[in-house]
């Protein structure tokens, strides 16, 4: 195995799209950032140094960090943000991961532009569990606001009102051709006819969720988020944010122009999106014709999105789905509305602004130090333990839902779990505000995604049908818009483990709430110590 040292330089820049500069934050003057490549078992060391006027962390979405939350980033829990002039090393070896992840800034809106891929492939001499494709190609798709990104998300988070839409959905951080003064960057894939590609599609995007499709082309999907499944073929996939599908495509089709497209998958009834498509452009060598579209399902299409995710499943090898329960969450989650007194932070119905929360929690971020710290040195009044386990009343939770009900309170509540034990959560989507679909994050852990359904979750008969045999494994479950998902995972990584919807908003909004996972008593059932260099708040 080897080890990869990287230095990130955190910076202000000027970028140029839609005819426009801005100032953003990203990483070595690249945006999107440097892709890392590693294979499964190498370790990596990030020496991030913040060039920047803001705070940052950088988080390795849907790496394990076995036994080492210290290195997995979200700010205010598991370390301090590196503040401007400062750095830290972020140092992991990848365990029994392999196929797509990346990384992304954890640090209130600076993920909008601080993002970027990282490719796991097999050891070397294993193979991948299909032929070996002859180009590898990320496609990373991300959003942009033709306006200062920082003002559209403070609109969102401090006046509590529906957030701004973004102005373009990006490929590789690119609007493409469809886009005023975009043609000349729109990326570009060139192959030879009969060439087998591996498309690493990844959902960077800070509010939406998107479908994707190559004109012409079939996908064959072998991964998601870092983990194989069980080969199938689509005309097109739909990814949550957070979320990653690994796809081969075969060029197999006339030479010709062929866009790769993506576009909205919407479910919050009557709130704006973005409606535009962003397009790269597949290119057989020489060919110069004009490209065509692919067809990508209407924003609401909620029918093909069922079909797509019905057909995820694991290959079926290495499955070893928890079977006894210890502990059995239940969480309705979703947006809400918290009283103000009449202004303009008040932009809900009545008086009320915007808010989110599991189980009635909305989740409020500590800011004297991170909730790791609090817990290993035992620092009192940071957070408390009593997350609720099931809804404080329970209700009709996609149906009329009297406001009454579900007015959220504010809180750092956390959840113990004994080292080892077996964990179910079901996820329940409500509908206070609207019932709309939300990528579940949880760090430190691949779960099982054992059922998912429409509508209220019904204990006897949707457990009866519970898939043990080859569910699915990822780190964001998209839980379906006005209906459940159910998960199960082994607490076998001890630490402090951040859960939220990856919907910025959302999560700033206060969808959120974080697991204690307690050391177990064998020598590698302990946390590591904490790195020396590790910032202070
Ligand atoms: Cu990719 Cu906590 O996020």
């Amino acid at each position: 195995a080897e080890i990869h040292h990287h230095e990130f330089k955190v910076q202000e820049l000027a970028v140029r799209r839609l005819c426009r500069n801005h100032r953003v934050v990203m990483v070595n003057g690249q945006f999107p950032g440097p892709t890392l490549q590693v294979r499964n078992g190498d370790s990596l060391v990030v020496k991030v140094t913040n060039a920047a006027p803001y705070n940052v962390t950088i988080h390795w979405h849907g790496i394990r960090q076995l036994r080492n939350p210290w290195a997995d980033g979200p700010e205010y829990v598991t370390q301090c943000p590196i503040q401007p002039g400062g750095s830290y090393t972020y140092r992991f070896t990848i365990t029994d991961q392999e196929g797509t992840l990346w990384w992304h800034a954890h640090s209130r809106w600076l993920r909008t532009t601080v993002y970027g891929a990282l490719v796991i492939r097999p050891k070397l001499g294993s193979p991948y569990p299909f032929p070996t494709p002859k180009i590898e190609f990320p496609v990373v798709l991300g959003e942009w606001w033709d306006r200062k990104v920082i003002s559209v998300l403070r609109q969102a988070l401090f006046t509590g009102a529906a957030p701004n839409v973004s102005d373009a959905i990006t490929i590789n951080g690119q609007p493409g051709d469809l886009f005023r003064c975009s043609s000349q960057g729109t990326t570009k894939l060139i192959v030879n006819q009969g060439d087998t590609v591996l498309l690493r599609v990844i959902n960077a995007a800070l509010n939406q969720q998107l479908f994707f499709s190559v004109a012409n082309h079939q996908l064959t999907v072998v991964a998601t988020d870092a983990v194989y499944t069980k080969q199938f073929t689509t005309n097109v996939i739909m990814v949550g944010p957070g979320q990653t599908t690994d796809v081969l495509l075969t060029a197999n089709q006339q030479p010709g122009r062929y866009y790769m497209a993506a576009r909205a998958y919407a479910t919050a009834k009557n709130a704006p999106f973005d409606n535009t498509t962003a397009t790269s452009i597949l290119e057989y060598r020489s060919a110069n014709s004009q490209p065509i579209l692919p067809q990508l399902p209407a924003y609401n299409d909620t029918n093909t999105v069922t079909a797509f995710s019905n057909q995820i499943k694991s290959p079926g090898y290495k499955v070893n789905v928890p079977t006894k329960i210890d502990e059995n969450l239940f969480m309705a989650v979703g947006l809400g509305f918290f009283n103000c007194s009449p202004g303009p932070r008040c932009q809900g119905p009545n008086n009320t602004r915007f808010g989110a929360s599991m189980n009635n929690v909305s989740f409020v971020l500590p800011r004297r130090t991170s909730l790791l710290q609090a817990y290993t040195q035992n620092i009192p009044n940071i957070y408390t333990t009593d997350f609720p386990p099931v809804p404080p009343v329970q209700f009709d939770y996609t149906g009329n839902v009297p406001r009454g009900l579900w007015q959220p309170v504010k809180g750092t509540k956390l959840y113990n779990l004994k080292f080892g034990s077996s964990v179910q959560i079901v996820l329940q989507d409500t509908s206070i505000f609207s019932t709309e679909d939300h990528p579940v994050h949880l760090h430190g852990y691949h779960f099982y995604i054992v059922g998912q359904g429409f509508g209220n979750f019904n204990p006897s008969s949707d457990t009866a049908n519970f898939n043990l045999v080859d569910p699915p494994q990822r780190n964001t479950i998209d839980v379906p818009v006005g209906g459940w998902a159910a998960i199960r995972f082994v607490a076998d990584n001890p630490g402090v483990w951040f859960m939220h919807c990856h919907i910025d908003t959302h999560l700033g909004w206060g969808f959120a709430m974080a697991f204690i996972v307690e050391n177990g008593i064998g020598e590698f059932e302990i946390l590591l110590p904490p790195p020396s260099d590790l910032p202070r708040c």
